[in-house]
């Protein structure tokens, strides 16, 4: 063991695992790697994951999950059972001796206040264990990994309800760097993390620095919610997805989103990464080639 503060997670001789949850996905993937770097056994679970499996909505894959873990990430299910699933987990957990929950919010569903998208906060919250909540800005990898934003920037017309509004994306790496940090650390016991990206860029920035990256022609065009919702489903989006989704673009669109957080300076002791670099970095690998 390299680093004294996995000290915490020795079980019975043996180093407890660290659960991740969503390990398949936009942060999972580099929480499993970061943890790895900091000396930490981890299992790797999600829907699609062999040999131990977790599915939100298949009871019978828990107990392999969380057996002999101590702590865990939280990618939760991302549906209106959310809340549901994530308050049965909790208690399945402190059944099972996981002493250390670590949830993926967003900063956007809190400063909205609106109850039903704090509802898996309240779900943690009441676990009554040494849970952390960490409450990112959008994700720079929506332009690379999600089609919501990846598919318009390929096709070169970017038609959002976001008018000129700002945004701190993010760079999911750094959420995954803080989640490793606050899962393997002591002292974030209660801690609600917020995490933005150095500087807020209205997204004709973000759609034009990619164009430059890139060499290719792409346009941003705002567009009303309604229109959005529209073309959302026109393309097969179910009507309450899609109005959703414009809602999330027009905080951004009315400045709800723009002001900084600073967590990742915070818990890392170093600043966030900007999105020029990013986008350099995924430019070169191709991602937004038509
Ligand atoms: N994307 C953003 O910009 C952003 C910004 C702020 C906050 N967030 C929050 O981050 C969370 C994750 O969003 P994301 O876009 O980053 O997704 P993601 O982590 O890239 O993908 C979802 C992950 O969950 C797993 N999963 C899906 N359904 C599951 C189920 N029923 N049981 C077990 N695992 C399941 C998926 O793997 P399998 O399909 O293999 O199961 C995948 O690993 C959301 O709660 C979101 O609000 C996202």
């Amino acid at each position: 063991m390299r680093h004294g503060h996995m000290r915490g997670t020795e079980h019975g001789g043996e180093q407890a695992p660290v659960l991740v949850i969503g390990a398949t996905g936009k942060t999972g993937r580099h929480v499993v790697t970061h943890l790895r770097r900091l000396g930490a056994d981890v299992r790797a679970v999600a829907r699609s994951t062999t040999p131990t499996q977790f599915d939100w909505f298949d009871e019978s894959t828990w107990p392999a999950a969380v057996s002999r873990a101590r702590a865990a990430y939280l990618v939760d299910a991302q549906n209106e059972h959310a809340a549901d699933r994530l308050r049965a987990f909790v208690a399945f957990a402190a059944d099972h001796g996981l002493t250390r929950l670590v949830l993926l919010s967003a900063r956007g569903w809190a400063d909205s206040g609106a109850p039903d998208l704090l509802a898996t906060e309240e779900a943690l919250r009441g676990s009554g264990d040494a849970w952390t909540i960490l409450r990112p800005t959008w994700f720079m990898q929506g332009f690379t990994e999600d089609d919501l934003l990846r598919a318009p920037v390929r096709a070169g017309t970017v038609r959002l309800p976001a008018g000129n509004g700002g945004e701190p994306f993010i760079d999911a790496r750094d959420v995954a760097e803080v989640a490793a940090a606050v899962l393997t650390r002591e002292g974030h016991e209660g801690a609600v993390h917020a995490l933005s990206g150095p500087r807020a860029l209205p997204l004709e920035e973000a759609v034009d620095t990619i164009a430059r990256a890139t060499g290719r022609t792409i346009r941003y065009h705002p567009v009303t919610a309604d229109e959005y919702v529209a073309d959302l489903t026109a393309q097969g989006v179910p009507g309450g997805q899609a109005r959703f989704l414009a809602q999330l673009f027009t905080w951004m669109r009315d400045g709800e989103d723009a002001h900084l957080s600073s967590g990742v300076q915070d818990v890392l002791g170093r600043a966030p990464r900007d999105f020029t670099s990013f986008v350099a970095e995924a430019a070169s690998s191709g991602v937004w080639d038509a």
